[in-house]
């Protein structure tokens, strides 16, 4: 603990707590003491008042108990986008942007084929914050965007970001497929994909495990959507998964041995192959799959 009798400035702060992530550290300063990022790096020598540094060491014992710093904070950015999010969602990670991106690509993609005239559906299961569904609701203003999820909680926090972005998205209480009655041009999903013994999941107490956790080695959620995807799709539509790193080769399993054509998988920013997707390649009538 930082000694409150002593002159505590941003700087000393900073040194007092070098073991935490100093992004993490920064972010706190810039909320508590109100300033920008710029502030906090050009002002080392400001002082810190008594209620600051009170607050300021609340959030640090935090962060060593390993809460992230956005449900600190209470937003989180992602897209561009500023979601509130707290204990009831995960919060959106710099690597789903990677999944965004290529489901903007897919879209992308659609519109250079000869023109349907059906309006553009896309579907996000699993929504959590509703990030993916946002984003892509961002970009694509005149697509129709559902997401689902089990958790009602969930589903409140991505409906709260959905009004306060003025984003239009429907969201749905769902387990998986099971409530959901049309079609869509593309899926994409961010499923929960560890596994249930992985070390990781120490630093991540403070996440729903709802949100996390996979039986299989992480690979049940991944699976069951593989298997009933195909049956939500139009003809040519996409299904994009994010996964763990060491995942790519058994989704890309899971995509070819469900029928799905064009497999492909792309990295993320740190390098690791993070998100994989396939394209429903079979006419309705044909189709061994519904
Ligand atoms: C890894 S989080 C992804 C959240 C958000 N899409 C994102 O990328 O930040 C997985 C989400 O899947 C939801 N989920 C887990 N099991 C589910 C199920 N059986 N049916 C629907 N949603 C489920 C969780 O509640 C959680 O919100």
């Amino acid at each position: 603990m930082v000694d409150h009798s002593l002159n505590a400035t941003v700087a000393s702060w900073l040194r007092h707590h070098g073991a935490l992530a100093r992004f993490d550290l920064e972010l706190a300063l810039c909320h508590i003491l109100d300033c920008s990022r710029a502030y906090v790096l050009t002002h080392p020598d400001r002082a810190l008042t008594r209620p600051e540094l009170d607050q300021l060491e609340h959030w640090s014992e935090q962060l060593y108990k390993h809460v992230p710093v956005a449900y600190l904070c209470g937003n989180q950015e992602f897209w561009g986008l500023s979601l509130t999010v707290d204990h009831r969602v995960l919060v959106p990670r710099p690597d789903t942007e990677t999944l965004v991106e290529q489901a903007l690509a897919c879209v992308d993609q659609r519109d250079r084929s000869p023109a349907t005239g059906a309006a553009l559906t896309l579907l996000d299961l699993g929504t959590g914050s509703g990030a993916i569904a946002l984003a892509l609701a961002s970009e694509r203003p005149e697509a129709e965007v559902h997401a689902y999820d089990r958790s009602l909680d969930s589903l409140a926090v991505a409906r709260e970001n959905s009004r306060s972005l003025k984003l239009p998205v429907t969201f749905h209480h769902s387990d998986w497929f099971e409530n959901i009655s049309q079609r869509y041009d593309l899926i994409v999903s961010n499923p929960p994909y560890i596994a249930p013994a992985d070390p990781h999941l120490s630093l991540l107490g403070a996440e729903p495990a709802h949100a996390l956790v996979a039986n299989d080695n992480g690979l049940a959620d991944l699976r069951t959507i593989c298997e009933g995807a195909g049956a939500f799709l139009q003809t040519h539509g996409w299904l994009l998964l994010e996964h763990g790193y060491n995942q790519a080769a058994a989704v890309r399993s899971l995509l070819s041995d469900n029928g799905f054509i064009d497999v492909q998988s792309r990295r993320d920013l740190g390098g690791n192959e993070r998100v994989t997707w396939g394209q429903k390649p079979w006419d309705q009538a044909l189709s061994a799959h519904e």
